[in-house]
Order: structure tokens, then C-alpha cells, then sequence
């Protein structure tokens, strides 16, 4: 050997750091979810979803299943972006067949009702699950944190629910501008002392999930998603100047080259809205690229799963990539499909 770096046992980190595979490492959104068997089971343990995530046990339990079953190259703390409200302040609760409902914030009280800073106390059992799953994980499995950018949670605390346009956030964001700014601040200071709990805990990179990147428009989407992003990005590399980022800005067509070019991000990820030819001569001369198969194509299986997964991974084979869906997998798929998945993708 003569290159003075150690070598990467790890191949999706070493894709963040810039090397390509002719066969790409592959993760999946939300792999630890309600379409495999042994997480219904561990569910069905837990009180309710969010004592499912403060619980460090099962968290790690669900967290190792999909490595175990599957061997993805990739494992996902089992967690929600919406512990941050919790533990600014705003209660969450998950309601069966609802998602999330917490109490939407009064701009009248300007942030009476929450925290000044993110309570990590609260968020120790996190911790706890990153240090044994760490120690569990096989060596060449990369360990991801993540967090939710701070637009889409945000939209939540103003909507105290998802909406289907976002329109309680979007119209906040033109009457009261300066509201929602101190918002972003607020959760960019929460995301960056996280995150840097993450990192020490050990993970080894982490996705931050903008996952309502489409509903902003114009300067909105440099104002409110992208220079928050870089702030926290930059924010933990003060402490890890060495951490890795993906950033998926779902939804956000033509402005994912924003967020290749201006987050600081090691990779960005691809909703499967984008098309992968444009994407390879757009996004990926500037970072690897993560995605984007659509996983509705994972539902129905057959041809046209492998058609659409050689047509993603010819496209990308030109650069970095890391294969994975354009958003999470859902409950209605059959485990057969993302073995033939599986097979299609390691030959
Ligand atoms: O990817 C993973 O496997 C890691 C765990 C993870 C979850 N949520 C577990 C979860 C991650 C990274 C998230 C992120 C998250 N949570 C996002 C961003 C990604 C995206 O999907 O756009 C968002 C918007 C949320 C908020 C959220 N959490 C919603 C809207 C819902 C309800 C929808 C649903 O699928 O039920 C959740 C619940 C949730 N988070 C589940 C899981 C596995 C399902 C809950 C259950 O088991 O009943």
C-alpha cells in the first residue's frame, strides 16, 4: 500500500468521500418499517410511537432487523424527525392511521410554549440506541443519523399536523416572515446540538430529510431550506469537521443543483419525480447522487421493477451513486420484491 489514507471497509462512506462502484451500495427509506413482519411484532410491544422511539431496546432491535434480513449497506437510527419538537417542548403524538398530530404554535405567543434550547435529556434513550447499535453492526455496514431540516419541521409545528399542500406554513411564511425565520434559527441551533450528540454517540453520517423541499418557492427555498441546511451542516463540522452529509430535498426538481452546490452536503438525494438522465449530467458532476427508484415500482414487482432499476443504475454509472428509493418504502410491499430488488443490484 502506498496511499497514506486507511482504506475504506465501508463502501457508502466511501462513496461520500468520492469513489464509484460499478456496483452501488443500497440502503432503503424507512427499511425499518410496517412491511417486515419482525417490526410489526416489536411494534406491537410499544405503547405507543414515540415510547417506541424513546425506548432504546426496541429501537435498536428494529434498527438491526433490515441489516440482518437484507445486509444493506446502510443502517438508519429507528427514530422521527418529530422528537425535535418533543423535546423543544410540543408533545407529539402519533395517531393510528393519522401520523403525527402536535399543538400547532401560536405566533402571538412569540415561542412562549417552547423551549429555548432542545432538551438532550430527553433525548438520552437516542443516544443510548446509537451506542449499542453502533457496537452491534457489522464493520462494513455504514451507521446514519438523521434529522429533519428545519422548513419541514417547522411546517409541522406551525400546521400541528402533515397537510397536503402545506398551506398553514407557506402562508405563514408571507404574512409573518420574521416568525418563521426565528423558527428556522431556533431549530437549526436544536438540529446542530443533536446532531453533534449523534456524532459522539457514533454514527458515521447523516441524511438530513427535507422532505417538503417542493413546497417552496422562489427565494423561499435558499431562505428557508438551503442556508438553514448549510448552517447545520457547518454547525456540526465545527465539532466533526470530518462528518459526512446527504441531504435529500424531496420534491425540489431543478433546485436538487442548489443543493448539491450550497449546502455543503457529501451527496444529495433524489426524490423519484427526478428523471436520472437529467440528474447524471445536472447533480451528479457536482456530488454522488442517492436513489431514486420509485417504491410504488417495489410494490407492483415484475418487469418493470428490473427495467426501472437497470434504467436508474445505467444512468448513474457514469459517477458516485448510492441506490435507493426516491421516498420510503410502504407497508404494502412484498419482502420477494426487494430480494428481486437485491439481486438485480448485487448480480
Ligand atoms: O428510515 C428509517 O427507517 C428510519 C426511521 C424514520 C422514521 N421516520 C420512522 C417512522 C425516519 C428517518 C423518519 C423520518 C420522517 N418522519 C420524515 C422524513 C422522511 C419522509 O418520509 O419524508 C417525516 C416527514 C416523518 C414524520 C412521520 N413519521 C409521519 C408523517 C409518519 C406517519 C406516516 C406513516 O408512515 O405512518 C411517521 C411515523 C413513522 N416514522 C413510522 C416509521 C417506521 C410508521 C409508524 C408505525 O410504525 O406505525
Amino acid at each position: 500500500m502506498t496511499s497514506s489514507k486507511p482504506l475504506q471497509t465501508k463502501k457508502l462512506l466511501a462513496v461520500l468521500d468520492g469513489q464509484k462502484f460499478d456496483r452501488p451500495p443500497i440502503w432503503i427509506m424507512r427499511q425499518a418499517g410496517r412491511y417486515l413482519p419482525e417490526y410489526r411484532e416489536v411494534r406491537s410491544k410499544a405503547k405507543n410511537f414515540i415510547e417506541f422511539c424513546y425506548s432504546p431496546d426496541l429501537a435498536t432491535e428494529v434498527t438491526l432487523q433490515p441489516i440482518r434480513r437484507f445486509g444493506f449497506d446502510a443502517a438508519i437510527l429507528f427514530s422521527d424527525i418529530l422528537v425535535v419538537p418533543d423535546a423543544l417542548g410540543l408533545p407529539v403524538h402519533f395517531v393510528e392511521n393519522e401520523g403525527p398530530k402536535l399543538q400547532p404554535l401560536d405566533p402571538s405567543l412569540n415561542f412562549g410554549e417552547i423551549h429555548k434550547e432542545i432538551d438532550l435529556e430527553r433525548l438520552s434513550p437516542v443516544f443510548e440506541a446509537i451506542r449499542r447499535i453502533r457496537s452491534a453492526l457489522p464493520k462494513e455496514t455504514t451507521f446514519l443519523g438523521f434529522c429533519g431540516a428545519p422548513w419541514t419541521v417547522a411546517s409541522y409545528m406551525i400546521a400541528g399536523k402533515g397537510t397536503p399542500e402545506l398551506a398553514p406554513s407557506r402562508l405563514l411564511a408571507y404574512r409573518n416572515p420574521l416568525y418563521v425565520q426565528q423558527l428556522i434559527d431556533r431549530l437549526v441551533d436544536a438540529s446542530i446540538a443533536y446532531l453533534i450528540r449523534q456524532a459522539e454517540a457514533g454514527v458515521d453520517a447523516i441524511q438530513i430529510f427535507e422532505s417538503f423541499a417542493g413546497a417552496l418557492t422562489g427565494d423561499g427555498i435558499g431562505k428557508f431550506s438551503i442556508e438553514p441546511i448549510a448552517r447545520i451542516i457547518k454547525g456540526v463540522r465545527q465539532k466533526y469537521p470530518d462528518m459526512k452529509f446527504i441531504v435529500f430535498g424531496r420534491g425540489s426538481g431543478g433546485n436538487h443543483v442548489r443543493y448539491a452546490r450550497e449546502t455543503g452536503a457529501n451527496a444529495v438525494g433524489l426524490d423519484w419525480g427526478v428523471d436520472p438522465q437529467w440528474a447524471a449530467k445536472a447533480v451528479q458532476p457536482i456530488l454522488p447522487v442517492q436513489g431514486n427508484l420509485d417504491p410504488l415500482a417495489v410494490v407492483a414487482g415484475g418487469d418493470n421493477l428490473d427495467r426501472q432499476t437497470d434504467a436508474i443504475l445505467e444512468a448513474f454509472s457514469g459517477g458516485g451513486h448510492i441506490f435507493n428509493f426516491g421516498h420510503g418504502i410502504v407497508p404494502e410491499t412484498p419482502i420477494e420484491n426487494v430480494e428481486r430488488l437485491l439481486r438485480r443490484i448485487r448480480g
